[in-house]
């Protein structure tokens, strides 16, 4: 049993290293939703009832960092970048995340709630019981709202805990392309505040980049989401440094995501913060590009890196976190325990909810997932394979799903 437990707070440095793993015959007892007690099961309290578990038991993943609603996949972006066409050329075009805005758009929130109750499922069964998601295919009051209640009404049916940030500044929409200034009104005057009043999300995240958003416009849009009580996030040093990691450690944001371009002077404000590194290795993998995120040199400065998939249908199309910690022990440099405290601990620490879960501890919530595997390195070892036998989460087993695996069948919008 790997339990992560220690303080409940994010690791870092020597201690994001340091993995407590129980072997023999490690048992835990659970009481409602919680964990009250793990230790060797010659010792345990006596349970009104006993499951046997097989392999290796993990706390639930944490999926810090996924856009997990949308409506169809980007193949053509795919084929384009093949034959040798970048991201941000094609988002030029009228591409990329645009794309999957014309599709949300027109597609009805009740498909789009299938669609990420299916979807997401999936991740529930790669191991993630607790996974955000972001809105950010709306880029309208009606839209990004449409997305966030769709996120509500897909958590009713999955049994993961789903955890809405709102994004709406993800993009410039097009009939704003010359009134920049003025979109930015529109999320922190408009969009914000119905979000807050319908409940819709805890934290606001704003797609940080050259062409994007600056950094004014994002300090912009966080304060004023700050003051609506909102938690901050950021996309930010995904593809061009401009200083997005330095801004999310100014505000106290809770994370800054992405860091492919991070300057050495962003890494020593994230390592003097509490802001959490989140590093992205599948995305960078997906797209091809030639430049991870320095996840090694974020540790060695201090930095609390975690790890998370960025589910998308542009940039990161992959729902399995497992193969995200096995590309960070593989392209980033990370030892295996320092990929599983990424998952749990420090992903938990990036939702600010270190004091709740990522750890098999007492008092923590009791979400589980068991792996079919010998070593607890494995993990994040077998590439691609999923190992995941069983989950539970908040002290209930899941239902296993159908056997197939389902990424939602995508009809036209
Ligand atoms: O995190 N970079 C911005 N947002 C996503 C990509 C979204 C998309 O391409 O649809 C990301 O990579
Ligand atoms: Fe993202």
């Amino acid at each position: 049993m790997v339990t992560c437990r220690g303080p409940a707070s994010a690791r870092r440095g020597p201690a994001l290293a340091q993995l407590e793993v129980l072997s023999g015959d490690p048992a835990v007892l659970l009481e409602g939703d919680r964990i009250a007690w793990v230790g060797a099961r010659k010792d345990a309290p006596r349970a009104s009832t006993t499951v046997e578990v097989q392999g290796v038991l993990f706390p639930g993943f944490v999926d810090c960092h996924t856009h997990g609603v949308f409506g169809a996949p980007r193949l053509d972006d795919h084929e384009r970048r093949a034959l040798g066409e970048d991201y941000q050329a094609i988002a030029a075009a009228g591409g990329g995340i645009l794309q999957s805005v014309r599709d949300v758009r027109a597609r009805p929130e009740d498909q789009l709630a299938a669609l990420a109750r299916e979807r997401l499922t999936t991740l529930l069964w790669h191991g993630s019981t607790t996974i955000e998601v972001k809105s950010g295919y709306g880029l309208a009051t009606d839209a990004e709202l449409k997305q966030l209640r769709a996120l509500q009404r897909a958590g009713r049916d999955v049994p993961a805990t789903l955890i809405p940030t709102f994004l709406g500044a993800h993009e410039v929409p097009p009939e704003y392309a010359n009134r920049r200034a003025e979109y930015v009104r529109l999320v922190c005057e408009e969009m914000l505040p119905a979000v807050v009043s319908e409940r819709l999300a805890r934290a606001c995240d704003v797609f940080c980049e050259p062409g994007v958003f600056d950094v004014a416009e994002a300090r912009t849009i966080l304060t004023a989401a700050r003051r609506l009580g909102l938690d901050c996030k950021l996309h930010a040093d995904e593809l061009q440094g401009s200083g997005g990691a330095e801004l999310a450690a100014e505000l106290g944001a809770r994370s800054a995501d992405h860091l492919a371009a991070v300057s050495g002077a962003g890494i020593a404000a994230l390592a003097a913060s509490d802001t959490v590194a989140v590093v992205l290795p599948a995305t960078m993998t997906f797209l091809g590009r030639p430049r991870q995120a320095p996840a090694r040199r974020l540790v060695e400065a201090g930095a609390a890196v975690a790890l998370a998939t960025d589910f998308n249908p542009g940039s990161s199309p992959t729902i399995s976190l497992p193969l995200v910690m096995a590309l960070g022990v593989s392209q980033l440099g990370l030892r295996h325990a320092e990929a599983v405290l990424a998952v749990t601990v420090n992903a938990a620490a990036a939702l600010g909810l270190a004091a709740d879960r990522g750890q098999i501890a007492a008092g923590f919530r009791a979400d589980l997932v068991a792996l079919a595997v010998s070593d607890w390195r494995e993990a994040a070892y077998w590439m691609g394979a999923n190992l995941v036998t069983d989950v539970w989460t908040g002290g209930s087993a899941c239902p296993s799903p159908s056997a197939r695996v389902c990424l939602g069948f995508h009809v036209e919008a």
